[in-house]
């Protein structure tokens, strides 16, 4: 696949994706193969670039055969797919055709062969051919000579008319009409929808509620994102305050939590990628995700990873790029991709996908992380470094990797103290030394597990003892009852204490850490 990329384009209040087919256009690209779900939206920009660029413009499909922009049908025949190529072989004039949902026909041998010699003959004689489509379908062959363009979502602007087209077909007088202030955040409110979708959010909204309800926006967006089936809207409650430890990590999340504004890139500060938090199962890795989500006030979307590579319906690379695309046109917001190995290894044992597709999925990923300008800020999480791939790892990728060990003795006190507080205990009636104490190489969520575990013996031994009831003893049987992961886990765990010593930033103060391997690559808060 060609790069798309393109050089300085004049901001003109066209969308991105608008400029970068016009760019390729007037650069003589052949083939041009467009990827989106809202056909008539992409072509009447395409319409506008002939017309801007004195082309002729075709469109063909299955139904229609190919039609010349005055509506002119070139014959039934022309339903061919084969003959629809052999159409934009024959007719000389500057054009552009555009081929809608032609990717059913990429598999035929005759189809690949033709828009091969297309590729070849196209170029200088301002034609060219757009296929346009919701999936990208393209044969290994195909690729070289093919310029692949993601369609943005609508733009604020685009989903201003969208809102005008809505209030427009409310009866009058019987809605009432918003205000300034509320057409902007019911706008905001739509961002990740396709104009169409947005337009009937609007309407529901207006019919439900005789009003543009921000509530009913909001749901039903993450309803219509929901059913991507890969990305799911988090609302998560968790804060910092209930993660204990892990200092340093929440000290540099804190500290770029401004940094999505205007003032910060106007001061000169980077626009934050993501980062990377590997380690030790159960020891606050996703809490520290959402609680990111709450203290940032950005929307949260989890990417289930291993829904990307496992679905059977589309393949995994239209997967990635879909929530890629709905998460730049939602931003800022945050991407979290959790347990980034469990996909990996669901891949191997599903028969599913290959090693090809992975390699593709995450390279798209990491392509896109790299280049990616937008305000979505990624936050990955994995424990086993061993099966990410290496270039997932490489310096530029993440603005940092973490690295979150088993809790020390300090962090244990803190998470003990949450958990019992969680629970209407007060932490002041413990012996926290004793609990610290019997709970060396426990991570958070063990401690967790012992108190809870502990309240059910306190409940069926004495279940009129009152709220207060957790004697300190239960919590303490109940720690010697676990055996903790970092107990069977041994050799991981010194494995990945090795390779994040010199690779990763610590999310805390890991004195053993450094007094067991030696010094860290840094320990200040950055
Ligand atoms: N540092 C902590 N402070 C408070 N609670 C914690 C901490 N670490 C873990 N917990 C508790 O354990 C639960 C599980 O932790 P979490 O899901 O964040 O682990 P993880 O690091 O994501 O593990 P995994 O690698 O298995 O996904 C949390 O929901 C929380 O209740
Ligand atoms: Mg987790």
């Amino acid at each position: 696949m060609k790069s798309t990329d393109t050089p300085e384009l004049v901001q003109d209040g066209r969308i991105a994706s608008d400029r970068q087919i016009e760019y390729l256009i007037r650069a003589d690209y052949p083939l041009v193969y467009v990827v989106t779900n809202e056909e008539a939206r992409s072509e009447q920009a395409l319409r506008r670039i002939a017309l801007d660029r004195k082309r002729a413009f075709f469109h063909w499909s299955l139904t229609e055969g190919v039609v010349s922009q005055d509506g002119r049908s070139a014959g039934d025949q022309t339903r061919d797919p084969q003959a629809a190529l052999e159409h934009v072989f024959q007719t000389k004039d500057p054009a552009i055709y555009v081929l809608r949902d032609f990717h059913p026909f990429l598999k035929a041998p005759f189809c690949v062969r033709r828009l091969r010699d297309l590729a070849a003959a196209l170029p200088n004689t301002k034609r060219t051919v757009v296929l346009l489509g919701p999936v990208l379908e393209l044969k290994s062959e195909l690729e070289k000579d093919v310029a692949v363009v993601d369609y943005d979502l609508p733009t604020r602007e685009v989903l201003r008319v969208s809102l005008d087209k809505a209030l427009g077909g409310a009866p009058r007088g019987k809605v009432e009409m918003p205000d300034e202030p509320l057409q902007e955040r019911a706008i905001d409110a739509a961002l990740g929808l396709t104009a169409k979708e947005a337009e009937n959010v609007f309407s529901k909204s207006l019919v439900q509620s005789q009003r543009v309800d921000l509530d009913v926006v909001i749901a039903e967006k993450e309803q219509i994102i929901r059913k991507t089936g890969i990305l799911d809207f988090l609302h998560p409650e968790e804060t910092f305050e209930g993660i204990g430890g892990l200092e340093l990590l929440k000290a540099w999340l804190a500290k770029r939590q401004k940094a999505f504004s205007r003032e910060a890139r106007d001061f000169g500060l980077p626009l934050p990628k993501g980062i990377l938090l590997l380690g030790i199962p159960g020891c606050g890795k996703s809490l520290t995700a959402k609680a990111v989500g709450s203290l940032w006030k950005m929307p949260l979307l989890r990417l289930d990873i291993g829904k990307v590579f496992g679905s059977l319906v589309g393949s995994s690379e239209e997967h990635i790029r879909v929530a890629l695309k709905t998460a730049e046109s939602v931003a800022p917001c945050i991407l979290w991709l959790d347990e980034l190995e469990k996909g990996l290894s669901g891949v191997a044992s599903s028969g599913v996908s290959d090693a090809g597709t992975t390699a593709r999925v995450f390279g798209t990923f990491v392509t896109w992380l790299q280049e990616k300008r937008s305000p979505v800020f990624v936050l990955a999480t994995a424990n086993q470094v061993s099966l990410l791939p290496p270039e997932l790892l490489r310096k530029g990728r993440f603005d940092e990797i973490f690295y979150v060990d088993l809790p020390t003795e300090a962090e244990r006190r803190e998470i003990f103290r949450i958990h019992l507080a969680k629970r209407g205990r007060d932490p002041a009636n413990y012996d926290l030394d004793a609990l610290v104490g019997a709970s060396e190489g426990y991570s958070g969520s063990e401690i967790e597990q012992a108190v809870i575990s502990a309240l059910f013996d306190a409940y069926d031994e004495k279940p009129d003892g009152g709220p207060g009831y957790l004697p300190a003893a239960m919590v303490l049987h109940a720690l010697e009852e676990t055996v903790p992961l970092s107990r069977t886990m041994q050799e991981e765990i010194s494995r990945i204490r090795d390779w994040s010593r010199t690779r990763a930033r610590f999310a805390s103060q890991y004195a053993h850490i450094v007094a067991e391997k030696g010094p860290a690559r840094k320990l200040e808060i950055g």
